[in-house]
């Protein structure tokens, strides 16, 4: 086989620690009709990335992860839920895509972006990258910065003057919150670690709480909308209401299935609201995060990058559920 058609993908054929995930080389797909074929030279790990790879899922979810990604070993075999990179080459019937586009994608559950070359579907949620954004930068932009905007936004319904609690604020989703929460004109006030404070106030944040030294629901004041990326109130609706205003709400961003449950029974009888669950990922929210980075009022956090050789490093530092930002891969 000529060496040009051939790619490497990072594949994880058992479920494990990082070291499941190896690099091998595989035939270089086609695009058929309706698909594009993108070279891709940017993706994330993320903490979906180390959930999915070694079966850690909130508790009572087993069952329905096992259904979508397999039960004794993975479906999908290669990470990767987001990638930006070049169009090489374009299906017969696809009209709004041409080779040479810059492009970013979330990958959506079937995931894929941990290889250097990826078949979309013009269906998928691709947007073109403005002139301005690394692909680094639009990589980094799908899984937080989707997430956030979804939560804030549409979820909670965040609101001008407003003020708001982003709990792992120094995280994929928490960084892009606490900046889309500025963005909306929030009064934001972020809980991290104190390694990650100075990076979360240039961000933002007007507050940080440390949360190693300070418990923030004893600490003094309520807010509005409280975004929980941590887990740290799940299941404790009652532990935490106190720093909610009378029409406070509360999003849980990651919940187990309790907790998940609990939600609607809670927003059901309360004038206090908690919303969880998944997001619906969207073209235009994609295209709307670019124009802010384009415009420089939105810069996805990025700590660390690794070259896709290094990949299996890049899952452990993910693994330790306290990385700043977005670890970003190159391909
Ligand atoms: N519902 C959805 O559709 C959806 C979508 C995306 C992600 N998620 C879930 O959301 C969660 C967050 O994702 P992510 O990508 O932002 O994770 P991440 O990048 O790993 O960030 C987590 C952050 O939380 C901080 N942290 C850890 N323990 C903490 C504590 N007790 N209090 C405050 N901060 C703490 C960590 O650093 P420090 O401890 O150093 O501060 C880290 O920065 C994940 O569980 C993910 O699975 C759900």
């Amino acid at each position: 086989m000529d060496v040009r058609e051939e790619m490497l993908i990072a594949k994880n054929d058992t479920y494990g620690p990082p070291e499941v995930v190896k690099l091998q080389k595989r035939p270089r797909p086609e695009p058929s009709d309706h698909q594009i074929l993108v070279r891709v030279f940017a993706s994330t790990v993320s903490s979906a990335d180390s959930r999915l790879r070694s079966r850690r899922v909130p508790r009572g979810f087993h069952f329905m992860v096992g259904l979508l990604y397999g039960f004794s070993r993975p479906k999908y075999d290669c990470l990767g839920a987001d990638l930006a990179g070049e169009v090489v080459a374009i299906g017969k019937a696809v009209q709004h895509f041409q080779v040479g586009d810059r492009v970013v994608a979330d990958l959506g559950i079937k995931l894929g972006g941990h290889a250097q070359f990826k078949l979309l579907s013009v269906k998928d949620v691709i947007a073109k990258i403005p002139v301005g954004v690394t692909y680094a930068q639009a990589t980094s932009l799908v899984f937080g910065g989707l997430t956030a905007l979804s939560f804030l936004r549409d979820k909670l319904k965040l609101q001008s003057g407003e003020r708001l609690l982003v709990i792992g604020a120094g995280g994929a989703v928490g960084s892009a919150a606490v900046q889309l929460g500025k963005i909306m004109g929030a009064h934001v006030v972020g809980v991290c670690s104190a390694s990650k404070a100075a990076d979360v106030k240039a961000l933002g944040a007007v507050e940080v709480i440390d949360y190693q030294s300070t418990d923030w629901r004893r600490a003094p004041g309520q807010y509005d909308v409280i975004l929980d990326n941590v887990g740290d109130s799940d299941f404790a609706f009652a532990k935490v209401r106190h720093k909610l205003s009378p029409g406070g709400r509360l999003g849980l961003v990651v919940a187990d299935l309790p907790a998940t449950l609990q939600s609607l029974w809670i927003s059901m009888f309360n004038r206090q609201k908690v919303f969880a669950g998944p997001i619906a990922p969207n073209t235009s929210d994609l295209e709307y995060l670019l124009s802010l980075c384009r415009e420089k009022r939105l810069d996805p956090l990025i700590s660390q990058t690794f070259p896709f050789e290094k990949i299996v490093e890049a899952h452990r530092v993910v693994d330790s559920g306290h990385k700043l930002g977005s670890v970003v891969i190159e391909l």
